[in-house]
């Protein structure tokens, strides 16, 4: 059955029973049919929200050209079993326009890693996650391990200002090759989506290499994306909360331009221990 599309809090508000959420910002691929089908057993009703959010693209981002698949949306999600595709106006969500709004201050963790890069990216982010819990007022929300920060960020704005909603993280979908599934995708041209496949790769040796300690890790990442040709942003080893690296359970973690599209990927891995005098 086709969803429902609904654009006001009013409309939500009708809504019975209990919900689940996957937010997302559309172009939706097998990675987001995976985050609703993982939904779907959760609740009662499965909501699916669409809206590009402005507020977490800085000046000179990709807010205007960022895909927009409306009618193929739509059947992805009768595919993945949503019930209602929430669509709000950029009023509806930023009420008071986009500037001089209260906006959710991630802290410290929002500063690094991607935050570096994109210093009000996760404001944004948070921002727009926290007014669609409000608004859904979800039982449960399901997002993707892809944007690894991202869900750690949101996990802890959950838990600091109280919001009663489960957060489930989902791994990351890829394709045959190991691309991680990712709205930007499209924007590879041929060649690039070839050499898009150093960033799994580079994690694949980092991983491989973990249990000689996070240096290593990093540096045979770092030596594949070099044969690739694929300059990163960072590539980072982590804690699993993105701390300092132990030995034991540990991230790691990758962001590169290939061409024009910024690509982000990440794994877990087991760190051991640096072997003496490294
Ligand atoms: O991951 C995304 O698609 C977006 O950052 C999100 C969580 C939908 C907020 O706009």
């Amino acid at each position: 059955m086709s969803p429902r599309v609904v654009r006001t809090a009013a409309e939500l508000r009708a809504l019975e029973g209990t919900i689940a959420l996957v937010p997302t910002m559309g172009a939706l691929h097998d990675g987001h049919v995976q985050l609703m089908k993982h939904a779907r057993p959760l609740a009662d009703t499965l909501v699916a929200s669409i809206f590009v959010n402005p507020t977490q693209f800085a000046a000179g981002e990709d807010l205007d050209s960022y895909p927009r698949t409306w009618e193929a949306d739509l059947e992805r999600c009768e595919e993945a079993g949503v019930d209602v595709v929430f669509a709000p106006e950029v009023a509806t969500m930023y009420p008071a326009g986009l500037d001089d709004q209260v906006m959710v201050d991630p802290g410290p963790l929002g500063a690094i890693l991607e935050g570096e890069q994109r210093p009000t990216h996760f404001r944004g982010v948070l921002t727009v996650v926290a007014k669609l819990f409000g608004l859904v007022r979800p039982d449960v929300a399901v997002f993707g391990e892809k944007d690894y920060q991202q869900l750690a960020l949101i996990r802890l704005m959950v838990d600091a200002l109280c919001l009663d909603v489960e957060v489930v993280g989902c791994p990351t979908v890829r394709e045959a090759d190991g691309l991680a599934m990712s709205s930007r995708n499209r924007y590879l041209a041929p060649d690039e989506r070839q050499r898009a496949v150093a960033l799994s790769q580079a994690l694949d040796a980092g991983v491989a290499a973990g249990s000689h300690g996070p240096e290593a890790a990093r540096a045979a990442a770092l030596a594949r994306l070099a044969d690739f040709g694929v300059v990163p942003d960072y590539v980072a080893v982590t804690s699993p909360d993105l701390g300092d690296p132990t030995p034991g359970e540990a991230r790691i973690l990758i962001a590169a331009r290939v061409g024009k599209p910024r690509l982000l990927d990440n794994r877990a891995l087991t760190l051991g221990r640096a072997p003496e005098g490294s």
